[in-house]
């Protein structure tokens, strides 16, 4: 099935002091226009690489990404990025750091026209009244509100967040989750968002794409959503669905982790068959020189 965005057979293989690490390995998700899909999996699995990738921060190792029928070639206005910690520049206020890319972007948009929109979107994020106020000024949560607009401010067709809410505490959490929600339903762009909260990933998307554990790590099972849009919390929370969706989740989370751990203890069992093979050797040796 074509989708407006398609991963198909991604793969990402970093050099590594021991040799090719190959991460992720023919990773394939299709995405509708304006879909929310949110990607969960272990820490360490590949969920950054995958984003990154998508992004054109990350170089493609194998297979490719397409955008609105445009296979992406490095990063591009079309795709804002938004990490943990926005990354502003300090002394610049929070209108400066929205305008860097608006200026960009819409070079031949009037001066008025560009810091208008820079506006609406600071407005929109609850910034309305901090315009001028240097981003080292702004709390953690403050600042995060300025890396949203500063994305959707370019209008991208594709969002790519990358546990976007992790610093912050769970009211600015739940309020900037709203937020988000509510521009993204009026713009109707096509978001993959990393999380590693559960009741997150329910509560904002329309699918969540589990992955499995790296290394090669892939799409291991995917959840649809029931829940209707516009979402209300309580309704999500009180849905019949929510609480089973909510256990094969993290059913499906636990199995990695075991499977991981046996791997592990198998991994360890081996070596140590080669360190008791060595001792045997080192025995022999010495019993030869006696
Ligand atoms: N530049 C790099 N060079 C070598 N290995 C890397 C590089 N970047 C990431 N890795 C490795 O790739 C694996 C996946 O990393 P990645 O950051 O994509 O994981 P993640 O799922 O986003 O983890 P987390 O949930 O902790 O953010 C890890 O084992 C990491 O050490
Ligand atoms: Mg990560």
């Amino acid at each position: 099935m074509a989708g407006y965005v398609e991963m198909f057979n991604l793969g990402k293989t970093y050099d590594t002091p021991n040799g090719p690490a190959v991460i992720v390995e023919e990773f394939n998700l299709n995405m509708a226009k304006g879909e929310y899909v949110c990607l969960l999996g272990h820490s360490g699995c590949g969920k950054s690489t995958v984003l990154t990738m998508v992004a054109g921060l990350n170089e493609i190792t194998n297979g490719g990404v397409v955008v609105a029928n445009h296979e992406i070639e490095g990063p591009g206005p079309d795709r804002g990025v938004v990490f943990q910690s926005p990354c502003l520049m300090p002394w610049m206020t929070a209108m400066e750091n929205v305008m860097l890319g608006v200026n960009q972007v819409y070079r031949h948009a009037s001066k008025n026209d560009r810091r208008d929109l820079a506006a609406y979107y600071l407005t929109l994020v609850g910034l309305g009244n901090s315009l001028n106020v240097r981003a080292s000024d702004l709390s953690q949560g403050m600042q995060q509100r300025v890396g949203i607009a500063r994305a959707f401010a370019l209008k991208p067709n594709m969002l790519l967040l990358d546990e976007p809410f992790g610093m912050l505490d769970s009211l600015t959490r739940m309020e900037l989750q709203e937020i988000l929600l509510k521009i993204l339903v009026r713009d109707k762009v096509t978001t993959l968002m990393i999380t590693h909260d559960v009741d997150e990933a329910l509560f904002m998307s329309d699918r969540v794409v589990m992955m499995t554990n790296g290394p090669r790590a892939r799409v291991g099972k995917i959840f649809k959503m029931p829940f209707r849009r516009p979402r209300v919390r309580a309704e999500v929370l009180e849905h019949v669905a929510y609480y089973a969706l909510r256990e094969d989740m993290i059913r499906f989370l636990e199995e990695q982790d075991h499977k991981k751990l046996q791997e592990d203890v198998a991994k360890h069992d081996a070596t140590k068959r080669d360190d008791s093979q060595i001792q045997v050797d080192l025995d022999a040796e010495v019993t030869e020189l006696v």
